[in-house]
């Protein structure tokens, strides 16, 4: 088998946008930093990475005749909104678990960002108290039940589309577009930062670059701080994908890199380091970046160059995985 062999349904507009962060890069003073904006992937309820794994489940659930799609994230996931307009888009129903994974004191938490344009876009939003996971809840065996009695045929999406056979191919397919961008624009990116947390975005991508010549670092930023376990995901999702898409060799361990440093204490709760990078990216760039995750891998980023992990000879690929409707539930921050 070979990723080619798998079939998708276009959700997107095309390869993501490539550029250069010119006035980052010179006021960091160190490697080129280029940016891959999957925020702006699609036009599909401000797209995201998520959008890019949809393609290949969405395709999977229709070819198996479900009629609705069922997955979880917390309140302001950005996972679920992006369920919401692939249900949409491709006239599925849409039930979605959101779980209070966050103790965020923002009065309108469950009532703007994600969670609201997922409302707009007609999913059965439930509302569930319970803490931060990404396995496999009561809550939502209990809604593939729902589906289920009611007459539906239900198709289970897990938490950030990662821990399910297919997830890693989005990111697989990305690595691959990046190769053939990198040949018109003549770049070669010999790092990628890249914020990891349900694992399958960073993973796809590793089994994805495991098949091409030249050697890179694929460096994961982990924002769970829960970083054993966003390590494990990673890398069982790396090797069940380079498998799946027939890599003919063994991932090495060294080619599974997560850092941690720069996701605080608590998933969803942003640290002066998180902040300090949405303001430079915003003030520099004009470029936004949300408070969960994007905020954390460019706090890595901006590290890693200024303490010279990255070298000054390096060209850096920053993934922008989108994100930012959740900043209105964040705005007392600001
Ligand atoms: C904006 C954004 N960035 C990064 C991630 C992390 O991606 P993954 O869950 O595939 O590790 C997510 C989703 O969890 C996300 O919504």
């Amino acid at each position: 088998m070979s990723l080619d062999s798998f079939q998708r349904y276009p959700l997107l507009f095309g390869p993501s946008p490539i550029h250069p962060l010119e006035r980052l890069s010179e006021h960091l003073g160190g490697a080129r930093i280029w940016a891959k904006r999957e925020d702006c992937n699609s036009g599909l309820a401000f797209g995201g990475n998520k959008t890019r794994k949809l393609e290949y489940l969405v395709h999977d659930a229709l070819s198996k005749g479900a009629d609705t799609l069922v997955s979880i994230g917390g309140v302001q996931s950005n996972h679920t909104r992006q369920v919401a307009a692939a249900a949409a888009r491709t006239g599925l129903k849409a039930v979605l678990v959101q779980e209070s994974w966050v103790d965020w004191p923002d009065p309108v938490n469950d009532k703007v960002g994600n969670i609201l344009l997922s409302r707009i876009m007609g999913a059965d939003v439930r509302l569930v108290e319970a803490g931060f996971g990404i396995g496999f809840k009561d809550s939502w065996y209990q809604a593939l039940d729902d589906v289920k009695n009611s007459g539906g045929t239900p198709y289970p999406i897990p938490a950030g589309a990662s821990d399910h056979p297919l997830g890693g191919l989005g990111f697989a397919n990305w690595a691959y577009e990046v190769q053939r961008q990198e040949r018109e624009l003549g770049v070669f990116f010999d790092t990628i930062i890249v914020a990891a947390g349900t694992g399958s975005t960073q993973a796809g991508m590793i089994a994805g670059f495991a098949d091409q010549d030249r050697p890179r670092r694929v460096l994961g930023i982990d924002i769970t701080a829960t970083l054993a376990e966003t390590r494990a995901q990673v890398e069982k999702i790396a090797r069940s994908t380079a498998e799946l898409i027939g890599v003919r060799r063994d991932l090495r361990d060294d080619e599974i890199t997560v850092l941690d440093g720069w996701a605080g204490d608590l998933y969803g709760i942003p640290v002066d380091s998180t902040v300090d990078a949405i303001r430079l990216s915003g003030s520099l760039e004009g470029m936004i970046l949300d408070p969960v995750y994007e905020g954390k891998s460019m706090a890595g980023l901006i590290d890693l160059i200024r303490n010279g992990l990255i070298p000054t000879d390096a060209t850096v690929l920053y993934a922008h995985l989108g994100g930012q409707p959740a900043l209105n539930a964040y705005s007392g921050i600001f």
